[in-house]
């Protein structure tokens, strides 16, 4: 009997195993329509202007529109957009410190200690593996100037009382959604709700402009205040002629283009990125609604015995399927890794940028030695959480084949 039991399960196992392409993390982000789009761009130029221009401008208007703030400023990538934000927090609100997830991407926190901030890390919640509220609020103090958040992987990181708290105590919101297009709270977009809010535009993420960023916000002054340090800190980016004017009258002594106001950079993106961006938002949402429905499918058949299967899904906006094993076991996770090699299934582990971000070598002469080991979610997270790709093209079936995989797994 127990022979039988085991040559069917391994009939079974050799016809998932005969059916399964591999599975990487992304597939077509940018797709023959996107590459027409170029084309058409090129040859239609006759100026052959292919820096920061009018298809930026109207690349940063269509995605205010999509978001619903009033501006937008178009840079070369998410990690730009996160850097001149910090600097237009210094420039705003004076050093201090600034409270920021320890589950995020490098650069949410090299940019803030890049612009002398003192980042103070936070737990997750693992529900939805952003910033944990409580701890949050127990970091604020005098010298908290805001907090930093990103929205994890498509999930929401907002509250009602966390935006109610940090308005009454008069902390500024910035929210990092690079990794999380189309998410909500309420009724509203993120990244509609903060000071400035980030995103990426990098392949595998929602949207693709080859490399790209952005940062938006509804504050005109900020809007004029980024697009000045997206280009050298200079003072004719501001697109205020009034504003502009009395700069000039300032500094008699300075050619009136040449006055640069901050010590800050060229974080400018191109037209040809535009035009593809242009092109992409035009398949957003309907992607973003493949993306969710894929999502829900994926945990409704992972098996909740060994997996995560209990995040908190609303408002959110998937580009890749969490996987988190419940268990603390290094065996099973070498079970795992090597099951997700045999099957090609790329994989990811700690999340969002690697893990719990105190354990990185960058770090090392910056934090407390003892502060390393005082998160116990985003701990876990990075070393038993995953993720694998979700993207508009993946079938149903083939996700069924992915949870058969690993549900099948003969884990201790
Ligand atoms: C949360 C978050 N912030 C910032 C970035 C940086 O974006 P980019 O790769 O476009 O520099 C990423 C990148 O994946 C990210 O996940």
């Amino acid at each position: 009997m127990y022979i039988y039991i085991y040559k069917h399960l391994f009939k079974m196992k050799n016809k998932i195993i005969k059916n399964f392409k591999d599975h990487p993390l992304m597939e077509n982000n940018i797709n023959k329509e996107d590459v027409d789009a170029i084309i058409k761009f090129l040859k239609k130029n006759e100026k052959r202007i292919f820096t920061q221009s009018k298809k930026v401008k109207e690349f940063e208007s269509k995605w205010s529109k999509w978001l619903g703030v009033k501006y937008s400023v178009f840079v070369n990538s998410g990690s730009s957009a996160n850097l001149i934000t910090m600097l237009a927090l210094k420039v705003l609100k004076g050093n201090g410190e600034v409270i920021v997830p320890s589950l995020t991407w490098i650069s949410d926190i090299a940019s803030v200690l890049q612009n002398g901030f003192k980042p103070v890390f936070v737990d997750i919640n693992p529900k939805n593996l952003c910033m944990n509220e409580e701890h949050i609020i127990k970091s604020i103090n005098k010298r908290t100037k805001a907090v930093f958040l990103t929205h994890i992987q498509g999930f929401n990181g907002l509250s009602e009382n966390l935006l109610r708290y940090l308005k009454k105590k008069k902390i500024e919101l910035i929210e990092d959604v690079c990794e999380s297009h189309g998410a909500k709270f309420k009724n509203k977009r993120l990244g509609s709700y903060g000071l400035m809010s980030n995103f990426s535009f990098y392949y595998a993420h929602h949207i693709s402009t080859i490399e790209g960023g952005m940062v938006c916000t509804n504050n005109k002054k900020v809007y004029e205040l980024l697009k000045v340090l997206r280009s050298h800190g200079m003072a004719r980016e501001l697109g205020n002629a009034e504003e502009e004017k009395k700069i000039i009258k300032k500094y008699p002594k300075l050619s009136s283009k040449f006055i640069f106001l901050y010590p800050a950079y060229n974080v400018r993106n191109n037209e040809i990125s535009a035009v593809v961006g242009i092109n992409q938002l035009k398949r957003l949402n309907k992607n973003n609604k493949i993306r969710n429905i894929n999502l829900k499918y994926f945990l409704k058949n992972l098996d909740s015995t060994y997996y995560q299967t209990n995040f908190d899904l609303e408002g959110c906006s998937n580009y890749a399927f969490p996987l988190i094993m419940n268990k603390k076991s290094f065996i099973n996770r070498e079970k795992l890794e090597n099951k997700l090699k045999e099957f090609k299934i790329e994989f990811r582990r700690g999340n969002a940028g690697g893990g719990n971000q105190l354990r990185q070598p960058y770090l090392k002469n910056i934090i407390d030695i003892k502060m390393i080991k005082k998160f116990k979610h985003v701990d876990h997270v990075h070393f038993f959480g995953y993720y694998i790709g979700n993207y508009p093209s993946l079938k149903k079936e083939k996700i069924l084949k992915i949870c058969q995989i690993l549900n099948s797994i003969d884990y201790e």
